[in-house]
């Protein structure tokens, strides 16, 4: 008798934990704006949104020329209407291996000057890897770690690289894969190097969150724009999912929000679909 209850309680506690997933899951959200500004702007607000449902949330960070206009936009958010990350906690995805911290082209730097600075984060609770770590394998196993004691990810902020990478998970890697040292793909060393004096200042290596870790994040929104992405943002969106595009691992996550501009949205061939599902949205489920 004691062993049917134990059955039925374990049947009825895997039913529900099913259900209570498949109530999570959403469609991938595709909002198409005018420009960087409003989306930027958008994508801000769904930050923002979150922080005051949840003022401890972690937030997944992203660096690039891509998330500098939100941040801008949180930090007068964060100015003008109080909005408070004293009790938020920050991963961000990646770091250049054999950079310093105070080194101008580390995300650690990138991130101080463009976001923490700005506002009030507590320094302890901002974490990116540690490009000059003693043991580099250890460094990526202690960051899986910290993710995991911190309770995980609820919003993962990416950016996307014109050759479909997320964080530095170039085409053909595991779309399984977690925070490990990576080689940047010669296409991501040339996107990249305008951001060096010199192509040959960009590393070669990196520590990244892998496709895994990323898609363990409770969101994802990712941003792209420009008519460089625009490929990219197709492959994502509407292509197979490949490692050939790391992105499109995303199709399979349970809440990830796409925000691109013109430019990025011009090779998607359902444009129209997602413009019509946005006008159509009901009051709650819209971030502006
Ligand atoms: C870099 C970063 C990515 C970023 C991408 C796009 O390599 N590792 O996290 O999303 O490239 O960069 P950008 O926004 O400058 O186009």
């Amino acid at each position: 008798m004691q062993v049917f209850s134990e059955y039925v309680l374990k049947v009825s506690a895997s039913l529900i934990r099913g259900l209570v997933i498949h109530l999570r899951l959403r469609d991938m959200e595709v909002l198409i704006q005018p420009t960087p500004e409003r989306a930027s702007e958008l994508a801000a607000r769904v930050v923002a949104r979150l922080l005051k449902e949840k003022p401890n949330a972690v937030l997944g960070l992203a660096t690039g020329r891509t998330p500098v206009q939100l941040y801008k936009e949180l930090i007068r958010f964060h100015k003008n209407d109080g909005l408070d990350f004293s009790q938020v906690t920050t991963f961000n995805l990646d770091e250049y291996i054999g950079l310093q911290p105070d080194h101008p082209q580390s995300y650690r730097y990138f991130m101080e000057e463009n976001f923490f600075k700005h506002i009030n984060i507590k320094p302890e609770n901002t974490h990116l890897p540690n490009g000059v770590a003693p043991n580099l394998r250890e460094e990526c196993r202690r960051y899986e770690r910290s993710i995991r004691e911190a309770g995980g990810i609820d919003l993962q902020v990416l950016g996307l690289g014109s050759n479909g990478h997320i964080g530095f998970n170039e085409p053909t890697g595991s779309l399984n894969s977690r925070t490990w040292i990576k080689i940047l793909s010669q296409q991501t060393v040339k996107d990249n190097s305008d951001l060096f004096d010199n192509i040959e200042d960009v590393p070669n290596h990196c520590i990244t969150m892998g496709v895994g870790s990323i898609m363990d994040a409770s969101r994802c929104l990712v941003l792209a724009f420009g008519h460089r992405k625009a490929k990219a943002v197709a492959n994502l969106i509407e292509g197979p999912i490949t490692a050939m595009c790391p992105a499109s691992a995303l199709q399979m996550h349970k809440r990830t929000i796409v925000i691109v501009d013109e430019n990025a949205a011009a090779r998607l061939d359902y444009s129209d679909h997602y413009r019509w599902i946005d006008q159509h949205k009901l009051p709650w489920q819209r971030y502006d």
